[in-house]
């Protein structure tokens, strides 16, 4: 099968894993990179022998490129979807799709009109993790899912990341950072979202970065950074979500379902693998499960070459447009049912995205 010819954009801290995966993969070829910071590109270039390094103009131009990854920071990932998609490519960006829903549904419509495949972030769904549990709750082991809890507290990435800026601006925020992967989670695991209430604070309005090399510098935060959710799924489930990055620390788990007949302790949905656990009323204790599927190390990009794979095989891909927007509405839902004290009905459904096969994506 011919491989896909991919170009990325946005050479930062995430995007060696990508280089590193699309260059392994059997239906990828990395023909070019672009970052805005020239030299950023150029390194990445030389440490994962990509033949071409341009300016994002000159890698949107490029006929050969039929998927653009973009891998900037969130203010830049409409700009950049929006003429990557006007310039003919697919495109699959990091979360989140998009900083607002305006943008998102853009996005996806002019997707949609150029019968383009358009995706984003997190694929970390599509690992043994999430999908061991997927298919548990498939095989109704744990009954008819009737809640979930999610938590993702910590005190943010001040202290670690080179340029952590944007993680307090608009698009930022832990709900926009962590929640892609626990709503995308959900929803493969229980199924779309009908309505939201959320709350949300700002308890630091002011933070100091301690990593290299920006130490001492001060980010005027912009967004909130404590949010707490309640999530009414369209098949009546009850689910309440909390992220955080103004909490030093906390024992809460990471994702619970809880089902008619039982309940199942969900690996953490920012990785792949992951321990599974279940609790039944038959078994009345908590057991750990082998996990069924591949894919349980890093697979960072694994989303990119499902979308890839569609491509050649013209079928649906897993981390797609639809599922992402959905993602992107419930997390602006709840800022703004915060805002204005009320029950948010949603406006976006979208379809549970089809399981991975055991075996693997080729199986
Ligand atoms: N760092 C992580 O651990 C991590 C993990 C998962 C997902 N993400 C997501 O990946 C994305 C990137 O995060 P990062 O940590 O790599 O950020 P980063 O700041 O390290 O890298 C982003 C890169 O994009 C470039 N860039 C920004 N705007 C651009 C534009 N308009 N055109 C071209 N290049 C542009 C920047 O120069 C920079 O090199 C974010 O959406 C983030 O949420 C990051």
């Amino acid at each position: 099968m011919e491989k896909v010819k991919v170009g990325i954009i946005g050479c930062g801290n995430i995007s060696s894993v990508y280089f590193k995966k699309l260059k392994e993969s059997e239906i990828t070829d990395i023909v070019a990179c672009a970052d805005i910071i020239k030299e950023r590109a150029q390194k990445k270039a030389e440490e994962f022998g990509i033949p071409k390094v341009y300016s994002v103009d000159e890698l949107l131009s490029d006929k050969e490129i039929e998927i653009v990854v973009n891998l900037t920071i969130p203010i830049s990932h409409y700009e950049i979807a929006i003429t990557s998609l006007k310039s003919g490519k697919s495109t699959y960006s990091e979360k989140p799709l998009a900083i607002n829903k305006k943008q998102g549904k853009e996005i996806v419509k002019i997707a949609k009109q150029k019968k383009l495949y358009v995706g984003s972030a997190p694929d970390t769904f599509l690992g043994a993790g999430i999908q061991t549990c997927i298919k548990i709750i498939n095989d109704g082991i744990i009954g008819e899912p009737i809640s979930a809890t999610a938590f993702c507290v910590g005190h943010g990435h001040e202290s670690w990341h080179p340029d952590p800026e944007f993680y307090y601006k608009i698009g930022g925020g832990p709900l926009f950072d962590m929640g892609p992967y626990y709503l995308t989670a959900l929803i493969n695991l229980i199924g779309p979202v009908k309505s939201v209430m959320g709350f949300t604070k700002i308890t630091f309005p002011e933070r100091t970065i301690t990593s290299q090399p920006k130490s001492g510098t001060k980010i005027i935060v912009e967004v909130p950074t404590h949010i707490t959710g309640l999530l009414e799924f369209e098949n009546g489930a009850i689910g309440t979500v909390i992220t955080s990055f103004d909490v030093w620390a906390s024992n809460l788990p990471l994702i619970e379902i809880h089902g008619t007949k039982g309940s199942i302790s969900v690996p953490d949905p920012n990785g792949f693998g992951g321990e599974v656990k279940i609790f039944t009323e038959k078994e009345k204790k908590w057991q750990v499960v082998p996990l069924t599927h591949k894919y349980a190390e890093q697979n960072r990009g694994l989303g990119v070459e499902d979308m890839a794979y569609a491509i050649r095989t013209n079928r649906k891909h897993r981390a797609n447009g639809n599922l992402a927007f959905h993602v992107l509405d419930i997390m602006e839902s709840l800022h703004e049912s915060s805002d204005k004290g009320k029950r948010i009905i949603l406006k976006s459904t979208c379809e549970k995205s089809k399981p991975m096969p055991e075996e693997g994506l080729y199986e």
